[in-house]
């Protein structure tokens, strides 16, 4: 779902916002909201997604999220995810925030931070190996929490899923989204500059001021 317009401000160094939180928070409503909004100010802005956005991560994105991957066990599943991550960064989100644009990312490091660490049980050690490899200094400038009961984020999900199957993640138990949760809840509360929290059980009308107010506050614009 890349989608790229010409550089509009003349060099500038662009920023690097991305979306994070459960199933069926309305990540990828909010972030094409926000990205109409950004562009009727006259900005160039890319949107985007995990696992994804490059055409090498993409092949990726397949393997992981069919469940392909599901019996290497949580450390493989976390190295696949950055290896994907290592080519949108390079392939994409390096070259168009140093040319000037926005990019608006549907999910990036924090859901391997929680998915794969807090509750995969993966080594925060190689978790924080692997970040440093595939994305260096290239962190978001801020990151959005839809946060959501998973209860509730499940059903929305469900509904909108119709007929087709629930992915390697979704299938998971409510509990184990509950404590997903409950990760990205206290990754915010210990990087409380980059993120910012929205309750994302509101209006979607509601949840977008919310997104808006948040970005114009903490990037100013
Ligand atoms: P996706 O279909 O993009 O759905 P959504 O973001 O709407 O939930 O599914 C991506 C799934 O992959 C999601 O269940 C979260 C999981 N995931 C990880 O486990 N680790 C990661 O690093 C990323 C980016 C995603």
């Amino acid at each position: 779902m890349s989608e790229t317009e010409a550089s509009g401000d003349g060099g500038r160094r662009g920023r690097f916002v991305t979306f994070e939180g459960g199933e069926g928070a309305g990540k990828s409503t909010q972030l094409t909201r926000l990205a109409d909004r950004l562009r009727r100010l006259g900005l160039s802005v890319i949107t985007t997604r995990e696992p994804g956005g490059s055409p090498g991560a993409e092949a990726l994105r397949h393997v992981l999220l069919s469940g392909a991957a599901e019996a290497l066990g949580p450390e493989a599943e976390a190295i696949l995810f950055a290896a994907a991550r290592a080519d949108h960064v390079e392939a994409l989100i390096r070259p168009a925030v140093a040319s000037g644009q926005w990019v608006i990312c549907d999910r990036f490091i924090d859901s391997t931070r929680v998915y794969q660490g807090i509750t995969g049980n993966v080594p925060p050690r190689l978790i924080a190996a692997l970040e440093s490899i595939s994305v260096g200094t290239m962190l978001p400038d801020l990151t959005l929490l839809l946060d959501l009961p998973a209860a509730e984020g499940l059903k929305r999900a469900a509904a909108r899923r119709g007929f087709d199957t629930a992915d390697r993640f979704e299938k998971d138990g409510i509990d184990l989204h509950e404590s997903r949760r409950d990760g990205f809840l206290a990754l915010a509360r210990s990087e409380p500059d980059r993120f910012a929290v929205i309750d994302a059980a509101q209006e979607v009308e509601t949840v977008a001021e919310a997104v808006w107010y948040a970005v114009r506050r903490r990037l100013g614009i």
